[in-house]
């Protein structure tokens, strides 16, 4: 496998400075929603594949970073305006329900993947994606020392707001997937996956 920081150096994170404000009535926290908000965020967003609770739990135990978006319709006057600076880190308030999140997977060195980008279709086209995209690169820039790559997946409607971030088609190199089929009768719409820690005392 190709190394992509050989060649990538000075592209993989873009000069662009990022600025997001949210608009009114929707904050954003550092953190995952529940696993039932994930799980529904995956399978309401629209173009992502539903997984089970089990999926949802490790995933999120394995995050480098994480970042969501809450509405805040009982409270509307919280709404909280990003400026560059991080997530916000306080606690989430009665009443408000997560309507978009992203995470990042990384080495915390150089490596940073970026997936779960998901916004319940009633509030997309509001800026909340790149609210949390804006915040994302943000905390990786603060935390990753210099030289940090940053990759993700993107369908059609991801790219032009990748792109405006500075994110391009890799040049040269060519993304690869394999995709591991879930037990016969087990799949997102049950619990009949075993855990990795029930198959292995077995
Ligand atoms: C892709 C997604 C995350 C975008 O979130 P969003 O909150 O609607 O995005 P924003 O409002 O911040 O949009 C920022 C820009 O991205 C582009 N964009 C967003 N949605 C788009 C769409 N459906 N078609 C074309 N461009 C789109 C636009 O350039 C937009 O700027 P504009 O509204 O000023 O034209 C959201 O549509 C989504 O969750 N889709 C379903 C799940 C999914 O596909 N996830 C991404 C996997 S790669």
């Amino acid at each position: 496998m190709s190394d992509p920081h050989a060649h990538k150096d000075d592209q993989s994170l873009s000069p662009h400075k990022e600025h997001a404000n949210l608009p009114r009535g929707y904050r954003i926290l550092a953190g995952h929603p529940s696993i039932p908000e994930y799980l529904a965020l995956r399978r309401q967003a629209g173009g992502l594949s539903p997984k089970t609770a089990i999926q949802a739990e490790k995933a999120m135990g394995g995050s480098w970073y994480a970042a969501y978006i809450v509405s805040t319709k009982a409270n509307p006057d919280a709404t909280q305006h990003l400026n560059e600076s991080q997530a916000d880190l306080m606690n989430r308030n009665e009443g408000e329900t997560a309507v978009a999140m992203a995470r990042v997977i990384g080495d915390g060195g150089w490596y940073f993947h970026i997936i779960d980008f998901a916004v319940l279709p009633k509030h997309q086209r509001k800026g909340l994606g790149q609210a949390l995209m804006a915040d994302i690169l943000n905390r990786i820039r603060k935390e990753a020392p210099p030289g940090a790559y940053v990759n993700l997946i993107a369908n059609d409607k991801g790219q032009a707001l990748y792109g405006k971030f500075g994110f391009k088609e890799p040049v040269g190199d060519l993304g690869m997937e394999l995709r591991m089929e879930y037990p016969e009768g087990a799949g997102p719409d049950d619990e009949k996956i075993p855990r990795v820690d029930e198959t292995r005392a077995g």
